[in-house]
């Protein structure tokens, strides 16, 4: 099966990287969004990062803007995707929001299409229980930004067929990405462990023990990490990483995942990390 057009449900932060890795490997994509102005912001994502890529690999395909134009398809109806040869959704960590959209999805998609539920937490087995088809649906678990990072992580369903798996491998090898397979349960591997990270490191600093720069430096400096927790939790997106603790605090009931108070106000202040500009740390320009 070639990948000539794919499906991709929800254009915030990672799905706008998940198009903008699409078209720089010839793929086109039709992006789903539910409002005009999301979808335009998108795009606007897209051809800069599009733009970007000279500057930031040397490896990944060069695209011109007109031609990353040619290969997207921006709308707000569902019904759209359903000429496309594979899906992948990345709507809002909620599972209040997914449910509805796959229930929607299995009715516009043939049969065999298969979806790639991309979600931080959310385990993948639930998803597949709101569609008629648990054995074409298999997770994705994509890192920011998606274009960048060359290892994803993927999850097998309870259903979940190896042809669903085989044909996502063959979706990654086209994007050159290596996928690690892993099971099914609450945030995978990455996000079970990462949220502790970033949720506790905004416990230091909502307890005053050191500044978000001095948190993120220790990680840096002392243990060589590239980012520091609160830098990895802005450039996901506060909003996300709150609603990915809720997730694995209502799966496990263990309260070792129970969201910091100040992760949780920072959202409802509409401080979501680079996104709008502000997080645990500021970034002028980006507002
Ligand atoms: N941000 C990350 O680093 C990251 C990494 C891996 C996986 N994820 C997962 O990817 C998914 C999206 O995360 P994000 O960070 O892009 O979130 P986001 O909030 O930036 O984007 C979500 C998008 O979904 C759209 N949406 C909501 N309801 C919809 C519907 N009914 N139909 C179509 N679109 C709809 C929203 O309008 C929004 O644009 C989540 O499940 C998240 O856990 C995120």
């Amino acid at each position: 099966m070639q990948f000539k057009q794919i499906g991709v449900l929800g254009a915030g932060n990672i799905g706008s990287g998940v198009v903008t890795d699409l078209v720089l490997h010839g793929i086109s994509a039709v992006v789903v969004d539910i409002s005009q102005d999301i979808l335009k912001r998108a795009q606007a994502a897209v051809l800069n990062n599009v733009r970007c890529v000279p500057l930031l690999s040397k490896t990944l395909p060069r695209v011109t803007p007109e031609d990353a134009l040619q290969r997207m398809v921006f709308t707000t109806d569902l019904q759209d995707v359903a000429s496309c040869d594979f899906i992948i959704e990345n709507v809002t960590e909620d599972w209040h929001v997914k449910k509805p959209v796959y229930e929607q999805l299995d009715r516009v998609a043939p049969r065999e299409v298969c979806f790639g539920a991309n979600t931080s937490c959310i385990p993948i087995t639930q998803i597949a229980s709101a569609t008629g088809r648990p054995a074409n649906v298999v997770g994705i678990h994509l890192m920011n930004p998606v274009h960048l990072k060359p290892t994803v992580e993927v999850i097998r369903g309870f259903h979940t067929s190896d042809g669903t798996v085989d044909t996502l491998l063959r979706l990654f090898a086209v994007l050159g990405k290596e996928a690690i397979i892993v099971q099914d349960m609450p945030g995978f591997v990455s996000n079970r462990i990462s949220h502790l990270f970033m949720n506790e490191a905004a416990f230091v600093l909502q307890d005053n023990v050191a500044t978000a720069e001095q948190i993120d430096s220790i990680f840096k400096k002392c243990f060589g990490h590239k980012m520091g927790p609160l830098e990895t939790a802005d450039l996901i997106g506060l909003d996300t990483v709150m609603r990915s603790l809720d997730v694995l605090y209502e799966s496990f009931r263990d309260p070792k995942y129970r969201c910091c108070p100040l992760l949780r106000k920072l959202v409802h202040a509409g401080h979501l990390g680079r996104k709008t500009g502000r997080g645990f740390h500021a970034y002028p320009g980006l507002e």
